[in-house]
Formats: structure tokens, sequence, C-alpha cells
């Protein structure tokens, strides 16, 4: 009975204590307030709370603003070069990096403008990644999700969206299984992702750096598969460019 009695005390002390008080635009009172505000500030996050933050509402909001990392940082997935003994080997590690990291932002230096494009078919000729059957497999996801749609399933162009029994999407979807796209460097696809074409908008926000590379493999295998050749993890007899990843792992 006794213990009865005080479960209900608690409760109605927990229930008194937590009375909100909250009305129209006024939130009630906090019981506990740095468990609703953060007392530590954060990067890039607006949090300022009079009771519980240092300084005034201007410090803070300078705190919370992004800052210039110190020297010497790296960016993640680049910290090899780091433990790299002399400027050759960081070369030979930044070469086998290709501009790779992690966090999947790698600079790119061309405009969305007609100049840019013919400068990156030109210039952007190797993909920075073999050919693996992990890779493939992820680009096939990938482009199932983000350009099967429109391009079609077989990258034939003929996407759900534009055939009969799908909407009725105003432009023809590219069929990249033409010679004109089986001949054409990997620049071509690379830019057409980054900075779209035409009516078809860009997918750099959608796709990293290696996921990009591995849709356009996949591109080249379903080019492979329309011409009865390989192109695959062991041979790749579509083109002299790709290299399929067994030649890496030997
Ligand atoms: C909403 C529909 C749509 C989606 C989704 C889409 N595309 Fe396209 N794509 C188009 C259309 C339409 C064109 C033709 C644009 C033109 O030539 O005017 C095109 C053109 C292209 C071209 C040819 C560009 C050139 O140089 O002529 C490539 C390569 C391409 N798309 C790749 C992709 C890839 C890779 C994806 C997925 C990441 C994708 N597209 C997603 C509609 C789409």
């Amino acid at each position: 009975m006794r213990n009865i009695l005080f479960y209900f005390l608690f409760i109605a002390l927990l229930f008194s204590s937590c009375r909100s008080g909250a009305d129209g635009d006024f939130p009630g009172r906090e019981f506990i307030p740095e468990m609703a505000h953060s007392i530590s500030f954060q990067p890039n996050l607006y949090n300022y709370y009079h009771l519980n933050t240092w300084g005034g509402e201007g410090e803070y909001y300078g705190f919370t603003l992004p800052r210039t990392p110190v020297e010497g940082t790296l960016p993640l997935g680049q910290a090899g070069l780091y433990k790299a003994i002399d400027d050759a080997e960081a070369a030979e590690i930044a070469a086998r990096l290709q501009g790779f990291s992690m966090s999947g932002s790698v600079p790119y230096y061309y405009e969305d403008t007609e100049e840019d494009r013919q400068r990156a078919m030109d210039e952007i000729i190797d993909n920075p990644f073999p050919i693996t059957t992990a890779g493939l497999a992820k680009g096939k996801k990938l482009y199932d999700i983000y350009c099967g749609i429109c391009h079609g399933d077989k990258a034939d162009g003929n996407g759900f969206i534009v055939r009969d029994d799908g909407g009725v999407y105003p432009a023809q979807p590219t069929n990249l299984l033409s010679e004109e796209f089986i001949e054409a460097s990997n620049g071509r696809f690379y830019h057409s992702i980054m900075r779209g074409r035409n009516v078809m908008g860009a997918y750099n926000d959608k796709l990293s750096f290696e996921e990009r590379w591995q849709v356009i493999h996949y591109i080249r295998s379903l080019q492979a598969e329309e011409m009865g050749v390989v192109y695959n993890e062991e041979e790749n007899t579509l083109n002299d460019i790709d290299v399929p990843g067994a030649i890496w792992l030997q």
C-alpha cells in the first residue's frame, strides 16, 4: 500500500514539475534546459540559447560559421599522402587516388558551356576506376534508379517515361547504345552527369565521384552487350581505354 502511495506521489511530482504552461508561441518552461538546448556550440548550426551558451548572441553566431581548416589538413581518404616518406612516394599515392577522396568531393573544372563540354569530351579520357564486378553491380543499381526511367533499362533511350505505357515526356532521351555513344569519350558521359544536357538535369549532387564512374562503367557494359562483346572484370573487348580490374589485381 505504501508503495502505491509513493508511486502516485512520484507521478504527481513528475506532472507538476513538467507542467508546461505552454501557450500560443510560448513554449512553456523547461525542467532541465540543457537537455533540449545543447550547451556546446556546433559548427554550421545556429542554436543560440541565452541560458546555456558562451558569450553573447553575436559571439555565438561567430562560432557557428564555417572556418578554414588548419594548415596541413588533408581531405578524408587522402591520409596516405601524409605518410609518404618522400615526394616520389606521395606522387605515386596521388596517382593511385586519382583525385578520389572518401568524401566524394573532387573538383570539376568544366563549366556548363558548350566550349567546356567540348573540352571535357577531349580531355577526360580514362575512367579512374578499373572495371570490377562489384563496381558494375553498384553502377547498375544507381543507373536503374537515376537514369533508367528515361534512358531505358538497356540504355536504348526508351525509358518508361517516354514509352507508350508510361508518361508523355516531351524530349527523347539519348540512345546511349548508338555508334556515336559507343565511340564517345568517357568525358562526354561524365560531363552530362556533372552538368546535365539541355532538358536533362545534372546528377552531380545525387552521385558521388566514384558512383558517377561506376554508372559510366555500367553503361559501357550495356553497350558491350548490344555489340555482342565483353566488358567485365576479366576482359574488355569493347574499347582499349577502360581497364579490367583483373589486370590490376595480378
Ligand atoms: C528525366 C529524364 C532523364 C534522366 C533521368 C536522365 N537523362 Fe540523360 N538525357 C535525357 C535527355 C532528354 C537527353 C537528351 C538531351 C539533348 O540532347 O537535348 C539526355 C542526354 C544524355 C546524354 C547525352 C549527352 C550528349 O552529350 O549528347 C548522356 C550521356 C546522358 N543523358 C546520360 C545520363 C545518365 C548517366 C543519367 C543518370 C545519371 C541520365 N542521363 C539521366 C533525359 C534524362
